[in-house]
């Protein structure tokens, strides 16, 4: 598809060209990380995706258990796990993961 390998999206009020732009994040939905919180995370996620107007650079869907329920609620972006996923801590994996599109620095601590 088209938008699977190009993309034109605005970032601080200039528009960039893009390749192979569209990741892939994926959250846990299975019944333990559920239980652990990942219905907030979920919203967290999208309203994120919403306010940095990703939705033509990332494909958000839910998934089965990832098999590492004792390290949940689980997260995985591209080809990046991330354990121990809360609402307080999201947001900052998903700006590391997305600073270069959202122009948010911090880091991972
Ligand atoms: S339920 Fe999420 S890793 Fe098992």
């Amino acid at each position: 598809m088209f938008t699977e390998l190009f993309c034109r999206f605005a970032v601080n009020n200039k528009f960039d060209w893009c390749m192979n732009s569209i990741t892939e994040l994926v959250i846990c939905l299975g019944s333990s990380c559920f239980a652990r919180g990942n219905k907030k995370i979920l919203e967290t996620i999208q309203q994120y995706i919403k306010d940095n107007q990703l939705e033509g650079r990332v494909r958000f869907r839910g998934n089965h258990c990832f098999g590492k329920c004792i390290k949940g609620p689980v997260l995985k972006i591209g080809e990046n796990f991330y354990e121990q996923v809360s609402e307080e801590n999201v947001k900052e994996i998903l700006d590391s993961e997305f600073r270069q599109v959202t122009g948010n620095d911090r880091l991972l601590v």
